[in-house]
C-alpha cells in the first residue's frame, strides 16, 4: 500500500494553549512508534500554537499553517507571512480552504498569490478545492479553481490538492467513496492537462468533508486518493487516534 497522508485541520480550536498542548500530546501518543512508511501525519493548529506545537511534536509528525498571507511582508495588519510560519517550524500550509473562500471572501487570485508565497518560503501548499452545492458542475468549478490557483506555478512537486466539497464539511454527510474518487480522478485529469501525466500521477490528492473513524478507510483505501483532510474528528485526541490506528493497521 502507498503511504497515506492524514492532515488534521484544527480550524479555530481549541481556545487555550493548555488544551492545544494536551490534544497534541494525545495525538502524538497515538502515533508513537508508527511506521512512517505507512502514514504521514500533519497537524494544522491555529497560528498562536505553532511554536509550542513544534517544540512538543515528536519527529515524524509534520506541522502546517492553516493559511498564509498573500504578501511577503509589509503593512498588512493581522496578516501572517509564509516566512513567519516557516520559521515557526511549519512544513506545510493549507491554502484556499473553503471557509476562507466563502466566509472570508478569498478569491482564486488571492489564493494564487498565497500559493506562490508559500512555495517561495519553502512551504508545501495543501491547496483545497471543491464545489459549494451538491451536484454542481465539478469539471467547470474545480477546473477554474485549479487553473487560477496554479497560474504561473511551474511544478506540482511540492503541492498537495485536497478535494473538499463544501456541502460535506462539518455536516456529518460525507461524499460517497465513489464521488470522492471520481473528483480525485477529475483533479488528476485537469492537472494532467495543465502540467503532464507524470505530475498528475505523482500528485497527492486528499479527500476532506466529515471524515471520521467509521468512514476514513472507505475513502483512503482507494487507489487515486492519497489521504484525508480531517476537521471535527481531529480535535478530539481519542477520535483522531482511532483514525491514525486504522490507517497504520491497513
Ligand atoms: P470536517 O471534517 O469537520 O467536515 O471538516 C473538514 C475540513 O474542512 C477539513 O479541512
Amino acid at each position: 500500500m502507498n503511504r497515506k497522508i492524514i492532515v488534521a485541520n484544527w480550524k479555530m480550536n481549541p481556545q487555550t494553549l493548555d488544551e492545544a498542548s494536551r490534544l497534541l500530546d494525545g495525538i502524538a501518543q497515538g502515533f508513537k512508534d508508527a511506521d512512517s512508511k505507512k502514514l504521514e501525519l500533519v497537524l494544522a493548529p491555529p497560528f498562536p500554537y505553532l511554536y509550542e506545537s513544534k517544540k512538543r511534536l515528536p519527529r515524524g509528525i509534520g506541522l502546517a499553517a492553516q493559511d498564509v498571507s498573500f504578501s511577503e511582508r509589509g503593512a498588512y495588519t493581522g496578516e501572517v507571512s509564509a516566512l513567519m510560519v516557516k520559521n515557526a517550524g511549519c512544513d506545510y500550509a493549507i491554502i484556499g480552504h473553503s471557509e476562507r473562500r466563502w466566509k472570508m471572501g478569498e478569491t482564486d487570485e488571492t489564493i494564487n498569490l498565497k500559493i506562490k508565497q508559500a512555495l517561495a518560503a519553502g512551504l508545501k501548499p495543501i491547496l483545497a478545492v471543491g464545489e459549494k452545492e451538491e451536484g454542481a458542475d465539478l469539471t467547470q468549478i474545480i477546473g477554474t479553481q485549479l487553473a487560477k490557483a496554479l497560474d504561473g506555478v511551474a511544478s506540482l512537486e511540492d503541492i498537495t490538492i485536497a478535494y473538499e466539497p463544501v456541502w460535506a464539511i462539518g455536516t456529518g454527510k460525507p461524499d460517497t467513496p465513489d464521488g470522492a474518487l471520481s473528483a480525485a480522478l477529475l483533479i488528476r485529469k485537469i492537472v494532467g492537462n495543465i502540467y503532464d501525466n507524470y505530475q498528475s500521477e505523482n500528485l497527492s490528492v486528499l479527500y476532506g468533508g466529515s471524515v471520521n473513524a467509521d468512514n476514513v478507510k472507505s475513502f483512503v483505501f482507494q487507489n487515486g486518493i492519497n489521504g484525508a483532510l480531517v476537521g471535527g474528528a481531529s480535535i478530539v485526541a481519542q477520535d483522531f487516534t482511532k483514525i491514525i490506528k486504522l490507517i497504520l493497521n491497513m
